[in-house]
């Protein structure tokens, strides 16, 4: 796992932003894995930004949701379809149809998981998956005790997830949607290269567990030390509970270092 600390959000968001142009330059056609929650904003921002100065272009690129709320209508502002698209989609050259997410909306959610689960494998799997964390350890949407080698599955929102997300819908917890749909963590391990992006003291206990801790269905995103391409980003506040922050600074100044004298 590369461990990132930066100061500000602006050079988590240049740092993310380069490994969709190194991506996308490499592979036009490449499957991309978008998070929402406010984390990632600050990159999609920056992709608009390096859009608009023709030096990035998903016109060939495909892209799939981590995760949807079930239980609001499709128009809902508060879908994360609503909210890719109004942040970062919308503002890029994908191609139509080329963005989907899991179908929050479908009368049988359960067949709709097992069916967004066989898009991503007809898909060839995601390139590039961003990720933030839930301050209770979770990836997309998969909750404390969930299994290990979950699969895109209908997800019971933790009580703690909905009062994170209450800001989402007017700071009012009766408005915030009870069940998810949500990729599993065996479809995340699936993904060649992951970034994740955490910010902020109230990430911190959960950044050390994914980091630092056992792995366990505690803290789900500790799987991730299984994953052998995994970028964490992280400003000080979010890195303060590493034990062993200088060294991961330490390893991944050094480690640039000597890719820059041997380029
Ligand atoms: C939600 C999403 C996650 C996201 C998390 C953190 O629960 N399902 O994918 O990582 O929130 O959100 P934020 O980045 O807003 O803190």
């Amino acid at each position: 796992m590369n461990i990132v600390i930066l100061p500000d959000t602006s050079q988590i968001a240049d740092l993310a932003a380069t490994f969709y142009t190194d991506l996308l330059e490499k592979n036009p056609k490449a499957v991309l894995g978008l998070a929402t929650g406010s984390s990632p904003v600050p990159t999609y921002k920056k992709l608009i930004e390096l859009y608009e100065r023709g030096e990035i272009s998903f016109k060939d690129a495909k892209a799939f949701l981590l995760d949807e709320y079930v239980g609001l209508p499709a128009d809902h502002p508060q879908t994360y379809i609503t909210f890719i698209k109004k942040e970062f989609t919308d503002h890029v050259d994908f191609a139509e149809g080329a963005v989907q997410g899991p179908p929050g909306s479908a009368d049988d959610p359960f067949k709709a998981a097992a069916e967004y689960e066989k898009e991503l494998e007809k898909a060839g799997g995601i390139d590039l998956q961003m990720l933030g964390i839930g301050s209770d350890g979770h990836i997309a949407f998969n909750e404390p005790g969930g299994a290990l080698s979950s699969v895109t599955h209908l997800q019971v929102l933790a009580e703690q997830t909905r009062e994170d997300n209450a800001r989402f819908f007017d700071d009012d917890l009766d408005r915030v949607p009870k069940f998810s749909l949500t990729q599993g963590l065996s479809t995340i391990m699936r993904a060649k290269k992951i970034i994740l992006i955490a910010q902020g003291e109230g990430k911190a206990e959960a950044v050390a567990a994914l980091v630092e801790g056992g792995v366990s269905a505690r803290w789900q995103a500790s799987i991730l030390q299984y994953h052998n391409d995994v970028t964490v980003l992280l400003d000080e506040e979010a890195a303060s509970k590493l034990q062993l922050a200088d060294f991961y600074t330490y390893a991944w100044e050094s480690e640039q270092e000597l890719r820059g004298a041997s380029n």
